[in-house]
């Protein structure tokens, strides 16, 4: 069964530093394997992950985010079964602000503009869309 976890935690490393796209490298190495696919978005000094797998390697995953300590604050958004993947053929698609801006995203519509205040449906519909117009990358393509 498929299991989801969706999460906001406050980033302790700068963007783009080393520190920051070892996670991309870790995400790249490990994901495939546990037939782990999803979203990582960072902006505004947080991270907000979607991660989503069969649940031993969830959970298997779930431990190591948790006590990783480039990030702190970690609050579960949403979490549980899910039907279908909603990252199909993601190791782990990503942006960041410079990328794709939550923010600019949701002031044109009206919506809340903070990610660490908007509703899981916003944050998820914004990475659905990022990945429909081609702005989501994968961490395939990390160098
Ligand atoms: C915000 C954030 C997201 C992460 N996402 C993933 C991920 O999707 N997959 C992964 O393997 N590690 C991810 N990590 C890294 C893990 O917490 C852990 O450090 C790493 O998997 C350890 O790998 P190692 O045992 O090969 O050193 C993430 C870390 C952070 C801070």
């Amino acid at each position: 069964m498929l299991y989801h976890w969706l999460y906001i935690s406050t980033a302790k490393v700068l963007p783009r530093s080393p520190e920051d796209v070892m996670i991309y490298l870790h995400a790249r190495n490990r994901n495939a394997d546990l037939e782990i696919t999803g979203y990582l978005h960072r902006e505004n000094g947080y991270y907000t992950q979607y991660v989503e797998g069969p649940k031993n390697a969830l959970d298997q995953l779930k431990l190591l985010i948790n006590k990783d300590w480039r990030h702190e604050n970690i609050r579960s958004l949403s979490e549980g079964h899910t039907p279908v993947r909603r990252f199909s053929g993601w190791d782990m698609a990503f942006t960041d602000e410079e990328i794709s801006s939550f923010r600019a995203v949701q002031t044109r519509f009206g919506y809340e503009p903070d990610i660490s205040k908007a509703p899981v449906q916003e944050i998820l519909h914004f990475m659905d869309q990022a990945v429909l117009s081609g702005d989501a990358q994968s961490v395939a393509d990390v160098a």
